[in-house]
């Protein structure tokens, strides 16, 4: 069930559709129905006609060694192509393709090319994102939280000074979307230097040529700066699916840390990890960092190496839930963390 291309439909139900479609498919376990769900991406203005969809599906499909279950003889020759299938999208030759395709459906045709996730669930991050952000400008969030301190700032004015960077943007979208919420400082890097084109044309055409757009690889950023917002979209998804997924979520996690700044936030929306899984890797991350602060040099490093570097904040609620093995979970999660 690899980025499979759902109908042609209402964009208004696009991304409803999707997550019922996706919340339908319960099969062995919570973590097979986070894989499935990256086929929650609406298709966001395209022209394509069910025929041509069909063809562009068994195209991406093939490309992916993929062929229908029916194909197959065994449970075992499935998982396999399943797996082949999903490992393509954490290579950057799948994404440089994709890229070039939107970026011609674009110019051809102005659409803006796949929401990942759907529409829906982007605007409730992006305004679950600037609540957050507000109710810690103004002191509400970090009771719990000793060692970050706070001036309150009045509302919607914190969000302007508050620099933004979104990390594997893709189109983009996400941006514009805070950029309507009132964040103003806004940064997107991709790998693929056709996301960077696509998105900067985006932005420029639909009135937001102030949003920083930068080819950059999370792994080895460049990045100079450091973010009091770091976002993330189904970037960390795509890497875990490399088929060096396991060193290469660690790499990422070591980069984050360099990018978010002391007392900032990480925001980042999965399908294919749970609450539960994502927050258990952050603490991996964060004893390992602790297990390494006893070889640094000075007193002073050790000491600030003592602290987690990610504390969990919360997380969004309001998606739609199932039940499942007796326990309820969400296709799509989406969870905070504040750096130390
Ligand atoms: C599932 S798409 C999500 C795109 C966008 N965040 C959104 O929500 O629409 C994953 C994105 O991550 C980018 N990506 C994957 N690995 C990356 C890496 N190592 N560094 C930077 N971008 C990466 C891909 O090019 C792709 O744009």
């Amino acid at each position: 069930m690899v980025g499979i291309r759902l109908p042609p439909e209402d964009p208004e139900l696009s991304s409803q559709q999707s997550r019922g479609a996706v919340c339908d498919l319960v099969s062995d376990d919570e973590r097979s129905v986070a894989a499935d769900s990256w086929s929650i991406k609406s298709d966001y203005g395209s022209t394509l006609d069910d025929d041509q969809r069909q063809t562009d599906a068994s195209e991406a499909l093939s490309a992916a060694n993929y062929r229908a279950p029916s194909d197959y003889s065994s449970d075992k020759e499935e998982a396999d192509a399943e797996e082949a299938a999903q490992s393509m999208l954490g290579l950057q030759s799948y994404w440089d393709s994709a890229y070039a395709d939107e970026l011609v459906n674009f110019r051809e045709h102005g659409h803006a090319g796949e929401v990942w996730f759907g529409a829906d669930v982007m605007e409730v991050v992006a305004s679950w994102t600037k609540g957050l952000c507000i109710d810690i400008s103004q002191g509400c969030m970090l009771n719990h939280v000793d060692d970050i301190k706070s001036e309150p700032v009045e509302g919607d004015k914190s969000l302007c000074t508050r620099s933004v960077l979104d990390i594997g943007t893709g189109n983009g979208l996400l941006l514009q979307e805070l950029a309507k919420q009132g964040f103003s400082d806004l940064t997107g890097t991709d790998y693929s230097e056709g996301a960077i084109q696509l998105a900067r044309s985006l932005a420029d055409r639909d009135g937001f040529p102030n949003i920083n757009f930068l080819v950059d690889d999370i792994l080895e950023s460049k990045l100079e700066r450091q973010f009091q917002l770091v976002m993330d979209k189904g970037t960390l998804d795509a890497i875990g699916l490399h088929p060096d997924g396991p060193i290469k979520r660690m790499m990422y996690w070591d980069s984050i840390s360099r990018l978010v700044a002391p007392g900032g936030l990480l925001v980042i929306t999965s399908c294919n990890s749970t609450k539960n899984e994502l927050m258990q890797e952050v603490e991996s991350f964060n004893q390992r960092r602790i297990g390494g602060s006893q070889d640094r040099e000075t007193p002073r490093d050790q000491e600030i190496g003592r602290d987690p570097p990610f504390q969990f904040l919360s997380y969004v609620r309001s998606y739609p839930t199932f039940m499942f093995g007796g326990s309820e979970g969400s296709c799509v999660t989406t969870l905070a963390f504040l750096r130390s």
